[in-house]
């Protein structure tokens, strides 16, 4: 039962699910994983009975269907030692994240030539918070998979330098304030009247990369650090 006073890193770790919904709603359980629920409603001018009557009802009907394999596996995670975690993280998220991070750099460019004339009031601007984003996560991506994860591996158990989580984490951030300018860029992934299929793919492309970073977010900042920080 999800109560106002639960943070929302807490909320996903023990209702997974509720992801999809917070997603719906802008409610950022990633980088904002540490505040309560209520803050993060009233943040966002959500009445806070009303939605969070309808989020446990909704997840209680969810749990007597079968689980779909997009859902993050919290309880399978969670068990997971610190090396472990790291080498899902960069299995799972790094891989995905940079083919399509290459889709759709090629799709970006494709669709600002084609619809340069009637949308470059929002293709240009989209145009430059995608390629700040690319640069930021392939630099961050690179950090963390040649210097800070394997620092981490083999430090995880010991007395070791904490400084490079709280390094991560303000990168996490300012990953996740171009992907809220991204949101509102492209009106939530609102494909303007007259877009063709390329503007559609990379619409669809683009979510689909967001809907994976903040679960890529949540699982370092709420379960790797965690556990580096709490040495196990
Ligand atoms: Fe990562
Ligand atoms: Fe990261």
């Amino acid at each position: 039962m999800i109560t106002n006073k639960m943070k929302l890193n807490e909320i996903v770790k023990a209702y997974p699910r509720a992801v999809d919904i917070f997603n719906d709603f802008h409610i950022d359980y990633c980088c904002g994983g540490n505040d309560s629920l209520e803050d993060a409603l009233n943040q966002l001018s959500i009445d806070s009975k009303s939605f969070i009557d309808v989020l446990n009802k909704k997840l209680e009907k969810q749990t007597k269907e079968p689980v779909p394999t997009e859902v993050l596996d919290v309880d399978r995670l969670m068990k997971m030692e610190v090396p472990a975690l790291i080498d899902y993280i960069i299995d799972t998220y790094h891989g995905k994240e940079r083919i399509l991070l290459s889709e759709i750099d090629a799709l970006s460019n494709k669709v600002l030539l084609a619809h340069y004339a009637h949308h470059k009031d929002q293709l240009i601007p989209l145009h430059g918070l995608f390629s700040d984003l690319k640069k930021e996560l392939e630099e961050h991506f690179a950090k963390e998979e040649k210097l800070v994860f394997p620092y981490m591996k083999q430090s995880y158990n010991q007395k070791s330098d904490k400084g490079y989580v709280k390094e991560l984490e303000d990168e996490h951030d300012a990953a996740g304030n171009l992907i809220k300018d991204i949101i509102a860029c492209t009106n939530d992934f609102t494909v303007p009247d007259g877009g063709c299929t390329s503007y559609h793919m990379l619409f669809q492309k683009l979510h689909e990369l967001i809907k994976d970073i903040y679960n890529h977010i949540f699982t370092e900042n709420s379960l790797l650090f965690s556990k580096y920080e709490g040495g196990h």
